[in-house]
């Protein structure tokens, strides 16, 4: 498995192009089961999610040709209802193949994904949504099995705002009989780009990005040619880099409107920000502020930049509390964070941080996506050699992470093993 190895001290400086989005890539590139003929999806970014989910549309008939970051998909020979566990397991975003199964093909049997490092992940208002859209679902020896002869709309109240529920039954919905109301529906970006793409292939789509949307169902969808909006998740994190190296560093090709919450947190923790359209520039100030942070559905501060922010905070010139509302065990960073020196302490859902004067560079582990990132980024931080194991977690989320900070001007560099 591969290393990566981080000389901390250096102060980040110059450009980085953030990345299509993972997030918005994924509920897009599935979109296409419920069209015939050729997508052109481009601004697709290159990572392991993205393949996983490529091998799953082609296992179930799509044809798929990429080139760099073009990726296009024809689904007029989808023919297989069947999402096996080993393509699954990879990857729990597969479930979102489930409502375009059940529109396309009036059947699916879709591996329950199981939970994964930071919580149970249930999917149980994905299965309420579809049923209350007239499916019939049972769960047999490890699978949803749903099947409808037409989906009919119908009001859908979320208990909990869930992104790839809400993206679940947009797509499902769009082309079923009548009209659906999706109600406390998630209102992250990547909901609102997939809106926007069914709605390019001839859905109905009003009320993306508040917390009603209205789905129209129509009798069928055209392919499309459209690029993938950019990862505000890996801009927060270049951001957040940034600072934590009192350094400059400008993000390009990224879209500040969807990083309202971080950026004001930035700012509150000393950062200099500045916005020149698609261009921000981040230059760390010379303290870094000790800030309290609590997570929250979009447009609150995302839970996927809580790992990030607490490695700034672990260096800030205080005590920080932050609080991570959304998944029940998302600190499992925190333990390598203290083989680092970092100063935490949990009680229930909330970490109190209070602020060492450096972090020291450590072999340590990474576990999922984002707490590997703030791996990285604490390597960065650090004085002396940080060693961060199974990178692979890494890869799933960031392209070629190490050779864009690299650009900056970070001695990091990948062992292949
Ligand atoms: C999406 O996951 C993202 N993944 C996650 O990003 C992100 O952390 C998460 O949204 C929250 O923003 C993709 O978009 C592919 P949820 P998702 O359903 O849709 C509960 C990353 O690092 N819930 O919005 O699986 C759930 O337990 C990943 O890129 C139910 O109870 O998250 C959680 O507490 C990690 N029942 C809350 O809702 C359900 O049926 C939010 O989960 C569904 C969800």
């Amino acid at each position: 498995m591969d290393k990566i190895i981080v000389e901390g001290g250096r102060p980040l400086k110059g450009e980085v192009v953030i990345s299509g989005a993972k997030n918005a890539a994924l509920p897009i590139l599935v979109s296409s089961l419920l069209t015939e003929g050729w997508n052109t999806f481009t601004d697709v970014p290159e990572l392991m999610d993205i393949e996983s989910i490529k091998l799953l549309l082609s296992n179930l008939g799509s044809r798929i040709e990429t080139e760099g970051h073009t990726v296009r998909i024809d689904s007029s020979g989808l023919n297989n209802p069947e999402a096996p566990y080993d393509l699954v397991r990879k990857m729990r975003a597969s479930i979102l193949v489930l409502g375009p199964l059940v529109a396309r093909l009036k059947k699916a049997r879709v591996s329950l994904p199981g939970g994964c490092a930071i919580g149970a992940r249930p999917i149980n208002l994905h299965l309420k949504g579809l049923a209350s859209l007239g499916a019939s679902i049972e769960l047999k020896h490890g699978y949803v099995e749903a099947f409808a002869d037409r989906l009919k709309g119908a009001e859908i109240y979320f208990d909990v705002a869930t992104v790839t529920g809400t993206e679940n039954l947009m797509m499902a919905a769009a082309l079923a009989d009548g009209v659906s109301v999706l109600r406390n529906a998630a209102r992250e970006p990547e909901v609102v780009a997939l809106a926007d793409v069914l709605n390019q292939m001839g859905a109905d789509i009003q009320g993306a990005g508040t917390a009603v949307i209205t789905i129209k169902g129509v009798s069928s969808l055209q392919p499309v040619s459209t690029a993938i909006i950019s990862d505000r998740i890996e801009a927060g994190t270049f951001m957040v880099a940034a600072v934590l190296t009192q350094g400059d560093v400008t993000l390009v090709n990224c879209n500040p409107d969807h990083l309202e919450a971080t950026i004001h947190k930035l700012r509150l923790a000393g950062a200099d920000i500045n916005i020149k359209g698609k261009a921000v520039n981040v230059t760390g100030g010379n303290e870094i502020v000790s800030t309290d942070v609590q997570t929250q559905p979009y447009p609150g501060f995302p839970t996927d930049m809580q790992a990030q922010f607490m490695v700034l905070m672990s260096v800030a010139n205080g005590t920080s509390l932050i609080s991570e509302t959304i998944f029940e065990n998302r600190f499992i960073h925190v333990s390598e964070l203290r083989r680092m020196g970092a100063d935490i302490t949990i009680s229930g859902n909330t970490a109190m941080v209070k602020g060492v004067p450096y972090l020291s560079g450590a072999p340590v582990m990474a576990t999922d996506l984002r707490a590997s990132a703030s791996l990285v980024l604490a390597g960065l931080a650090a004085r002396g050699t940080t060693r961060i194991n199974r990178v692979y977690h890494l890869d799933r989320g960031y392209q070629a992470i190490e050779k864009k900070f690299a650009q900056l001007g970070a001695a990091i560099k990948r062992i292949r093993e």
